[in-house]
């Protein structure tokens, strides 16, 4: 561990950086000390250790070093993660949701032994074993309300996946974050018009797009939405 300084980000809650800022360095608090999930650096500044947050390997850092007017992040936020995979960006979740709890979703056999293995010591996320594509199939699972619904599922209908669970589980009011990956859906049709595609897709479901970050920087052909699911 080598000794950095590390400082609060100015405007997203529970969130640090290190760094100059055209080369901001993102880090959350490790409510697990000691412990790496991915490799990733882990830095002590003041008696307190921090995971860097690396947004080549996590959209949401990516969206964040993006600056999105939204303070999405919250510490009592009740989340339904769909796309878990083994660990990455559900565990910098679960640093700062420390009050709530994480449903994480994923269908991958292998990525799911590698979440619970990863995971085990966090209390606030539950992994569960389950297609993103059938939100019924995990309702038994999820006993809370959900505030917040993360997807990256890199799916040829991410849109309608995402709308669906939306349905299913989040509040009104309620905010979903989707990365949507345009080779996924369709990989010779113009970029532009996957993603307004897909927008119009949520904003007929009854979604508001609040922001639309585009985050090739750090992953190819990708953005991420920020989107509110509106009263009926
Ligand atoms: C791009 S990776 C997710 C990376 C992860 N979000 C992170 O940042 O740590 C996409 C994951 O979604 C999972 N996935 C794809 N389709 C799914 C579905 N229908 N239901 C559940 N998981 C799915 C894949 O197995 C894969 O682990």
């Amino acid at each position: 561990m080598s000794n950095i300084e590390i400082r609060n980000h100015p405007k997203y809650y529970d969130i640090y950086i290190s760094g100059p800022q055209d080369n901001l360095k993102l880090y959350t608090k490790n409510l697990v000390p000691g412990r790496s999930i991915y490799g990733e650096k882990l830095q002590s500044f003041r008696g307190v250790e921090y995971r860097e947050w690396d947004p080549y390997r996590s959209k949401l850092a990516a969206l964040l070093l993006k600056n999105p007017t939204s303070n999405i992040l919250a510490k009592d936020l009740n989340c339904l993660y769909l796309g878990a995979s083994s660990g990455t960006t559900i565990s910098h979740l679960s640093d700062i949701v420390k009050e709530g709890v994480i449903f994480g979703v994923e269908f991958a056999t292998r990525s799911i032994r590698q979440l619970v293995q990863n995971t085990s010591e966090r209390a606030n996320i539950i992994p569960i074993l389950g297609d993103a594509i059938f939100p019924a199939s995990y309702a038994k699972a999820i006993y809370t309300e959900i505030d917040l619904v993360y997807q990256d599922v890199a799916q040829p209908n991410q849109a309608e996946i995402a709308v669906d669970n939306c349905n299913y589980y989040l509040k009104t009011g309620g905010m979903l974050i989707l990365a949507i990956k345009s080779q996924s859906i369709d990989s010779l049709a113009k970029i532009d018009k996957i993603y307004s595609q897909e927008k119009k897709i949520l904003e007929k479901s009854g979604f508001e797009i609040i922001e639309s970050m585009n985050i090739d920087k750090f992953a190819e052909k990708h953005i991420v939405l920020i989107a509110k699911k509106k009263s009926t």
